[in-house]
């Protein structure tokens, strides 16, 4: 009897702590009809980008029990054939906390297709020692997970950096896997670190694959991505950095380095300067993967902290960006992002074709003609990007129900904003100062 009324208060425990209830969205005025949200509670970074038997798969750090982040992180979930229809998969929760080695939370990581496994490579937080390590995951069907028994696969941390180590992303190249992990020095200041392995289960440490030695981009690097692209190499990452005038407005921001890496000597040489990806309000922990198209291809968080969330007294909490396809500027000095092309797939109904009136300036996105910059105004929140010299100025805008996207000039400058207005309100576009030729093409996207 003792022993049966144990084995069910350990079930009761065991079922109380991992499927505690998911939170009711109460409200879906600011509910987004095309972008990825979670179906209710709190959703995060994007997670395991990838492209697996025929469908493109986006995970998410997501937690349904509340609206505030509070519980801990799983990956939610969702597929599409054409990176524009999404549906979440069934079950939504590819992984959940239920080790020893992730009980206190599935966090940030990759996903590879490993000769028709899908692994996903993850963060594990320790919730007794509150250590962050690196496990893997595999999956034949690309929607149910088994947990390697081996994990973590990466068992402790660098021993030239403190215990922040997160966020591992793995590609592979001339058939070895290498994996990048966003970590802190000893000194506490912001680096990536670097690691092979042949089967992404026994992994080598190579070193730091980039640091600031004076602290000058942040205490700690989270979410590194490490691509080659038109000839060029480039690290992003999401971090904090001092505000400078117009740039690094935001509070987490994501911040990337370019330059050349020598898979020999495993050195990254690479620019002095690094520079923001998206100059809008809202942007952090984005993440990349290529497609079978070869296109690098990136979502991003639409985040940065310290902002009013209005819909999470509604149930819920944040949004993917849009799709983007990135490439480098003609002279190699910075990555563009413009919207990929499946985007049109939305387009429905065309409805404008002249002017229309304005209600409020909550929202205000202007070019400035005589300081020459792009200004987003937000309830008088300016972020703002210097176009340099241009002789025309060409803007493709998303607005869904709570965000805005703006790529300028083919992802010269992309500003990505979440904005809250109930109802939406109406949008005028309209040129002023005797500008020569203006051109305005309007759809209503679908759901
Ligand atoms: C970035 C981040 C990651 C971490 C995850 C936890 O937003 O802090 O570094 O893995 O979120 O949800």
């Amino acid at each position: 009897m003792f022993r049966r009324s144990l084995i069910l208060l350990i079930g009761f425990w065991i079922g109380s702590k991992f499927f505690s209830e998911a939170i009711n969205v109460t409200n879906s005025r600011y509910r987004q009809n095309y972008h990825i949200i979670a179906p209710t509670g709190w959703l995060n970074d994007p997670n395991g980008l990838s492209y697996f038997n025929g469908n493109y798969h986006v995970f998410f750090q997501y937690d349904p029990t509340s609206s505030n982040g509070g519980g801990p992180k799983q990956w939610g979930h969702v597929t599409s054939t054409d990176l524009v229809n999404w549906k979440y998969t069934q079950p939504t929760i590819a992984l959940a906390p239920d080790q020893s080695y992730d009980v206190g939370g599935v966090w940030t990581g990759s996903a590879v297709n490993n000769n028709g496994e899908l692994t996903a490579i993850y963060t594990g937080l320790h919730n007794n020692t509150g250590e962050q390590l690196v496990n893997i995951a595999t999956s034949t069907d690309g929607v149910t997970f088994t947990k390697y028994s081996g994990n973590p696969v990466v068992p402790t941390q660098p021993i030239d950096g403190t215990n922040q180590f997160r966020d591992p992303k793995v590609w592979k190249y001339n058939g070895v896997w290498y994996m990048v992990v966003g970590n802190q020095s000893k000194k506490n200041h912001g680096r990536t670190v670097l690691y092979q392995s042949d089967d992404l289960r026994q992994w080598t440490y190579l070193g730091p694959l980039a640091d600031e030695p004076d602290n000058r981009v942040g205490s700690m690097w989270e979410c590194p991505n490490f691509f080659y692209i038109n000839g060029k190499h480039v690290l992003f990452m999401g971090t904090d950095v001092e505000r400078d005038g117009d740039h690094f407005a935001n509070q987490g921001l994501n911040v990337y380095f370019i330059g050349d890496f020598n898979y020999e000597t495993k050195v990254f040489s690479h620019a002095v300067d690094f520079y923001e990806l998206d100059n809008g309000h809202d942007f952090y922990a984005a993440q990349m993967f290529q497609d079978p198209k070869n296109r690098t291809i990136l979502f991003a968080w639409m985040n940065s902290f310290g902002t009013n969330f209005e819909e999470m007294q509604d149930g819920w909490a944040h949004t993917l960006t849009v799709p983007r396809q990135l490439r480098l500027s003609s002279d190699g000095s910075r990555v563009q992002m413009i919207p990929v092309d499946e985007l049109t797939l939305l387009r429905g109904t065309e409805y404008i074709n002249s002017p229309i009136e304005i209600e409020g300036h909550d929202l205000r996105l202007y070019y400035d003609k005589q300081t020459g910059k792009l200004v987003l105004e937000r309830t008088k929140d300016v972020r703002q990007v210097d176009m340099g010299s241009i002789m025309q100025l060409n803007l493709r805008i998303f607005l869904d129900q709570s965000s805005i996207e703006v790529f300028a000039n083919d992802g010269n400058v992309t500003m990505s904003s979440r904005y809250y207005k109930d109802p939406i309100p109406t949008i005028t576009l309209f040129a002023e100062y005797g500008v020569a030729n203006v051109e305005f093409q309007a759809f209503r996207l679908n759901n």
